[in-house]
Formats: structure tokens, sequence, C-alpha cells
């Protein structure tokens, strides 16, 4: 009987465990999503000024795609273009990691999920060799190194949450 009872205790206790850690899964992929929908914000001017072919857009479109890779190095320098229209780089067109982290939390993180996002960011940076002194390539490679460890953690937003909104902003 006692036994019946704590087997039945821990059982509610993983259920309690598994719910929650669901809900901070599925709020995690909320926020990335929201991060992504304003991190395309400037992709119609950048569009314009860069004459960008619509494969970028096509990669845009599929960026949280499990297993989708990014077919054109300009995908790349629109990266670029976006992270420095919302003065996310530096002057040496790096990543600014104090306005990295300002941004993640002005869309929605809390200062413990966008300090990961930044250390995520960081890190691939640093794996990621230098291309020949071609940034656009090189922001591809460090983007598709985050891109797997958003994957990993679970916070990539599922495809029908945002494709349509991504399209409606642009
Ligand atoms: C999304 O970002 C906006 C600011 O751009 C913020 O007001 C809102 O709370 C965020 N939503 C979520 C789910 O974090």
């Amino acid at each position: 009987m006692v036994l019946h009872r704590s087997a039945t205790m821990s059982a509610r206790l993983a259920l309690v465990v598994i719910a929650s850690l669901l809900i901070a899964v599925e709020c995690s992929q909320e926020i990335m999503k929201n991060l992504s929908i304003n991190f395309a914000k400037p992709l119609e001017d950048c569009r314009k000024e860069m004459d960008l072919p619509d494969s970028v857009l096509t990669d845009f479109n599929n960026f949280w795609k499990e297993g989708y890779e990014f077919t054109n190095r300009q995908t790349g320098c629109a990266i670029l273009c976006l992270s420095s229209k919302l003065e996310l780089l530096d002057p040496e067109m790096k990543l600014h990691h104090g306005r990295a982290q300002e941004f993640a939390q002005k869309h929605g993180a809390d200062e413990a999920m966008a300090k990961q996002l930044v250390d995520m960011l960081h890190s691939c940076m640093q794996t990621t060799p230098d291309d020949a002194n071609d940034p656009c390539l090189k922001t591809l490679k460090v983007v598709t190194c985050f891109k797997t460890k958003i994957h990993e953690l679970k916070w990539a937003p599922s495809m029908d949450l945002i494709v349509g909104e991504v399209l409606a902003e642009v």
C-alpha cells in the first residue's frame, strides 16, 4: 500500500517534471520564433540594397527546417546585412555580444536564455575556420553551426509556426 502510494507519487512527480520541461521547450520555441521574425524584419531593405536572388528568400523560408542546408553564399551576406541594420555588429563587423544579448531580451528571452544564445554563437564563431577572407561564407557556416545547436536543444520553432509569418513580414 505504502509502496503503491509512493510509486504513484513519483509517477506524478515525473509527469510534473515532464510537463514543465515541455512547457519550457515550447516557450523557447515561441521566443526563437519571435527572435527570427524580428531578426528578419530588415530583410526587404537588405534585398533591395544587395540585389539578393530569390534563392536567399528560399533559404530564409526553410531556415529552421531540420537538416536543411543553405544553398546560397549570399544568404550569409544577407545575415550580415540584417545584423548590421539591427546594430548587432561592432565596427569590425564582429558580433557585439552585449547588443546581441539585449536584442534577445528585448524580444522575449530571459537573461539566461539570451546569454546561452550569445555563448552558442560565440563558440560557433570560434570553431568555424575563417573562410579565405569571405565573411559571407564564414557567417553562413557559423549560422549552420548555431542552427544545429538550436535543434539539439529542441528550441527550433516548428515550420508551420514560422513560414507564413516571416513571409507576411517581408
Ligand atoms: C516578442 O517580442 C516582443 C517585442 O518585439 C515582445 O513584446 C513579446 O513579449 C515577445 N513575445 C514572446 C512570446 O516572447
